[in-house]
């Protein structure tokens, strides 16, 4: 299986502080079974913006210790990039780095508490530029649970979304928890990532969330999102016969919502 979605170099931002950690969290992935780790950096204007060549130094001394501790995990590297606008453009340039052997695709993520009124057109624009938009976990994006609408609009323009395992399990809440249930069960979730900043505060994290998700998408489902489409998205393969159709989706439940709507103002 691919980890799309791990804070895995060391001293950087707020993923593994240490090399040390580095080390035990990349052990723990490869006893989940997890055979390639993209390790993911935040660009956050004013907050991160760390320079190529450092990520890249981190990436190598990252590497030569995998390869001293005998640990079989293959790791790339991409930038996880707060939604702005112009980011089409700073990916296409190298500028920021995406995914896949020739990038074409990037990691986008949201606030939790607003989509910017650019969102779509930028989302838009990126595909028109041929990166494809791979929005991070977006069921941790509040305004998505009121608005599924959003989500699908994004949808139809071949934009893809990663889904944060923690989230199927209850780490960020039950508002989160159902939402991501609600998207895991009507397929509207194409890739997986741990979203891990150091060893796991779940044991198991990739084993229960993988029993989760073929419980409430199908064993298929299971299969296509954390391995097949991942793999592809790495190899730059053709992706359109792989990404799966969305179910006929009944509307997000009213009770859900409600708890939603009632607990956003609070903190998960
Ligand atoms: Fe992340």
């Amino acid at each position: 299986m691919i980890d799309l979605h791990v804070h895995l170099l060391p001293g950087l931002d707020d993923g593994c502080g240490t090399l040390e950690e580095t080390v035990a969290l990349a052990n723990y992935l490869t006893s989940e079974g997890i055979k390639h780790a993209v390790a993911t950096v935040h660009h956050l204007p004013g907050v991160y913006e760390i320079p190529p060549e450092t990520v890249s130094e981190a990436l190598t001394r990252t590497r030569e210790a995998l390869e001293i501790g005998g640990i079989p995990l293959e790791v790339t590297v991409a930038n996880e990039i707060m939604i702005q606008q112009g980011l089409a453009e700073r990916v296409r340039s190298g500028e920021l780095t995406g995914i896949g052997k020739m990038k074409h695709y990037a990691l986008v993520e949201f606030s939790s508490r607003e989509i910017p009124w650019f969102a779509f057109t930028t989302l838009e624009h990126m595909t028109e530029l041929g990166v494809i938009p791979i929005v991070a976990h977006p069921e941790r994006c509040y305004p998505l649970h009121r608005d599924i609408a959003e989500l699908r609009a994004w949808y139809s323009k071949g934009i893809l979304a990663q889904l944060d395992l923690g989230s199927l399990l209850g780490i960020h809440g039950t508002r989160v928890q159902r939402f991501a249930e609600y998207l895991v069960r009507n397929h509207l979730i194409h890739l997986l990532g741990s979203d891990l900043h150091s060893p796991p505060p779940i044991p198991d994290l990739w084993a229960r969330a993988y029993r989760r998700i073929a419980k409430l998408g199908g064993q298929e489902y299971a299969c296509i999102i954390a391995d097949d489409l991942p793999r592809a998205v790495l190899e730059d393969e053709d992706i359109g016969r792989i990404v799966p159709s969305p179910r006929h989706a009944k509307r997000y439940s009213l009770g859900t919502l409600a708890s939603s709507l009632l607990g956003y103002a609070s903190k998960d």
